[in-house]
């Protein structure tokens, strides 16, 4: 399990002052190119939340579409797509939730998940921990009982966990760096 976790560390590109100075940018396009690496990161999430009870695992546009299906698909899932805004054709549930400058707003299509089902909701990266906490609140509005987030990175130094309260977070690599 440790090579595995430092398979996928040392397979994430840091690039510096990205997409604005002071930013150290966590790319994880280096791990797709390396199938190893991208298969243990599927593997650890699979193993953890097989059985479970997993009923859907929610996605966050656009990073959190690499990561979600694979593990969907090995768990016996649903995979359900949480978008930005204006995207999905059918009817939505929206949640608005703050940036670092401005909102933004998170779509789920209406039916998609419903009260009792078990979900996780994954994404590559927690940061502030503002997406997720849309994510989990427009999961919680529908009646959906949020069993765990997990991402690939977490950037502790900005406090997302602490953000997200009791509820729990899971994640592959704590990286440094704002
Ligand atoms: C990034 C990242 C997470 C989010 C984390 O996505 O992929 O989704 O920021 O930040 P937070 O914890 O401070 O909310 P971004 O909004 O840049 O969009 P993208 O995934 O579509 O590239
Ligand atoms: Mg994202």
């Amino acid at each position: 399990e440790d090579n595995r976790i430092k398979r996928i560390a040392s397979s994430i590109r840091v690039i510096p002052d990205w997409p604005k100075p002071g930013v150290m940018f966590q790319d994880i396009t280096t791990l797709l190119l390396d199938p190893l690496a991208f298969k243990d990161s599927i593997d650890l999430f699979v193993e953890r939340y097989k059985d479970k009870g997993i009923t859907v695992v929610a996605g966050v546009e656009a990073r959190g579409f690499i990561f979600g299906p694979p593990i969907a698909l090995a768990i016996g899932a649903k995979f359900v797509p949480m978008r930005k805004p204006n995207k999905l054709p059918g009817e939505v549930i929206s949640e608005e939730y703050s940036l670092e400058y401005g909102t933004d707003v998170m779509e789920m299509h209406v039916g998609a998940v419903q009260s009792g089902d078990r979900v996780l909701v994954i994404d590559d990266l927690i940061a502030t921990g503002g997406t997720l906490c849309a994510a989990i609140r427009l999961l919680e509005r529908v009646g959906a009982e949020v069993v765990e987030s997990a991402c690939v990175i977490e950037l502790p130094e900005l406090k997302g966990r602490e953000r997200l309260g009791d509820r729990p977070l899971f994640v592959l690599i704590k990286a440094k760096g704002v």
